[in-house]
């Protein structure tokens, strides 16, 4: 078993990030010692996936805090550091949730800062965990149900792993506890248009932990699960509102129709820390917009017409209706048979 990955690491004087822009070619380690090359970090995706931004912003407030010693700034000028890390990416509930609980402890000092930043780290760790176990005994009991005795073939979008996370993963935490009970035959990873999380990031984890895989491109997805190839999806989540609907990578409700059709579980793993109950349903999420060039062009050279714009939302909503299960670290909720968040879950301080 290769040494578990950590994207987001504290140092003792600043961050160091796994720089995902360059996997899987090249494994390199970003040093962070400022706010704004932290929120330029979280803007290109250096460190990217729902709870990895969550644990980089919680750290972010000591690193403001440390740069705010350093540079003379006001306790206002701080604040200020940290909302921009607060708002570095629109989507992903955990990285307004990781700011805000770390500030929290703003008033006691770097020292408190940083453990409750710690603590947001080791906690998600933990909840993959617990979601990983839960999530295989689900369905491996569902599909058993449905006559499925042979080891599953399982389709995901985006990347979830230890790289999305403070470590293990959400949907390939499952997968990784799938493979390790031996109850793993292969994972269609969808590619994840336009920046490719799903090839490069997903099938890199799924090459260091030795589980067998297809790389296919992200229109491959519904006709695989058409013809019958996949036992079940699970994916990660950005945002999940009280009524259950969910936002993923874009193409995540693509796959989720498509499991509907067919009438396999479609799962979403996430930990209580992306669940946002203030948000009463998808309409509500806001939806990252990105630049136009990573749809109008391949690898930097220009591939649409001169003349097209490009339309680039990086994130889709899956209504609560296709979401067959939504895996937790408290347990699994069958969502479309109507056991929403909203009712379920009885959030502590980290939402
Ligand atoms: O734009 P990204 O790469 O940050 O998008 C990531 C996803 O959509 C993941 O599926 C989600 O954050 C869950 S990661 C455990």
């Amino acid at each position: 078993m290769p040494q578990e990955l950590r994207a987001v690491d504290w140092t003792g004087s600043g961050l160091a990030l796994i720089d995902q822009t360059l996997l899987p070619h090249r494994h390199e380690t970003m040093a962070v010692h400022d706010v704004d090359t932290l929120v330029d970090a979280i803007q290109r995706l250096v460190v990217r996936g729902a709870p990895a931004i969550g644990a980089a912003g919680a750290y972010g407030v000591a690193l403001a805090i440390i740069e705010g010693e350093r540079e003379g700034w006001t306790e206002a000028e701080v604040r200020a550091a940290v909302a921009r890390v607060r708002e570095a990416r629109p989507t992903a509930v955990n990285l307004m949730a990781g700011v805000d609980r770390v500030m929290t402890r703003f008033a006691e000092g770097l020292d408190a800062v940083l453990e409750e930043a710690a603590a947001v780290q080791r906690e998600d760790v933990a909840a993959n965990r617990a979601m990983g176990a839960f999530g295989a005994d689900w369905l491996l009991a569902k599909l058993q149900q449905a006559g499925v005795e042979r080891p599953l073939r399982i389709l995901t979008h985006c990347n979830t792993g230890a790289l999305a996370t403070a470590g293990w993963g959400t949907a390939l935490g499952v997968i990784r506890e799938l493979h390790a009970r031996g109850r793993l035959e292969v994972v269609y990873a969808d590619e994840t248009r336009p920046l490719l999380q799903g090839s490069r990031l997903t099938a890199w984890e799924l090459v260091q932990e030795g589980i067998p895989h297809y790389v296919q491109a992200d229109g491959a997805a519904a006709g695989t699960i058409l013809r019958g190839e996949v036992d079940a999806a699970i994916v990660g989540a950005d945002r999940i509102a009280a009524n259950g609907d969910t936002a993923n990578k874009v193409g995540t409700v693509g796959v989720a129709l498509a499991c509907a059709d067919a009438g396999i579980p479609f799962l979403v793993a996430a930990p209580t820390t992306t669940v946002d109950l203030a948000t009463g349903t998808g309409d509500e999420i806001h939806i990252e917009l990105r630049g136009e060039a990573e749809v109008l062009e391949w690898a930097g050279v220009r591939t649409a017409p001169a003349e097209s714009r490009g339309h680039n939302p990086a994130f889709d909503v899956t209504p609560g209706r296709l979401v067959t299960g939504l895996v937790t670290e408290r347990g699994v909720l069958e969502v479309s048979a109507g056991e929403l968040p909203g009712d379920r879950l009885n959030m502590g301080r980290s939402v």
